[in-house]
């Protein structure tokens, strides 16, 4: 049997699916339309877009310069208060009148010193163990709590 083209159905099936996967790739490659466009590139899109120094256009706010030095009251907050909030290891307590009325009679330059330096000897380590704040903040927080406690 001579097995011709036509004649042979294993072979027209093999066309139509060579014909079917030409039309789907056609399809797949056409061009999108403007609406589809614009989409794909809202997906596709930086998230963050570099700015430059100068641009006026840079969607948001400028950053912040420095904020400047922390109030007494954030710096009591965050890095005193654990003892004068409570009194651990013979802290005087902020609103303590009683227990700050012979240290605020020292005047405002030996508290400092202390805040700074430290208590040798006692619970009062430098700086509350603050760190990176100033002499300029570690005062501040000073003034915070001799004005909260006479
Ligand atoms: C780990 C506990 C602790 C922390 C944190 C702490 N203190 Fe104190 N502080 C003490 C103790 C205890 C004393 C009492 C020392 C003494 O016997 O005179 C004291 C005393 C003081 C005094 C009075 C010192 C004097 O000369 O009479 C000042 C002022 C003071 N602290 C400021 C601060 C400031 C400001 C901070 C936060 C930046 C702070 N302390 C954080 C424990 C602490």
């Amino acid at each position: 049997m001579r097995a011709g083209l036509t004649e042979d159905p294993i072979v027209i099936i093999r066309y139509a699916l060579g014909l079917a996967a030409m039309i789907l790739a056609l399809g797949a490659t056409a061009e999108p339309t403007a609406e589809q466009r614009t989409a794909i590139e809202d997906r596709i899109k930086p998230i963050g877009e570099v700015c430059l120094q100068g641009d006026s256009e840079c969607g948001g706010a400028a950053v912040a310069a420095s904020s400047g030095p922390r109030s007494g009251e954030d710096v009591y907050n965050s890095a005193c208060m654990a003892c004068h909030g409570t009194g651990a290891g013979g802290a005087p307590v902020l609103g303590d009148v009683a227990a700050w009325a012979d240290r605020i009679a020292k005047g405002n330059d030996a508290l400092y010193a202390s805040g700074i330096n430290g208590v040798p000897g006692t619970g009062m380590i430098a700086k509350g163990g603050c760190m990176n704040c100033s002499d300029e903040e570690i005062n501040a927080a000073v003034d915070y709590m001799v004005a909260g406690s006479q």
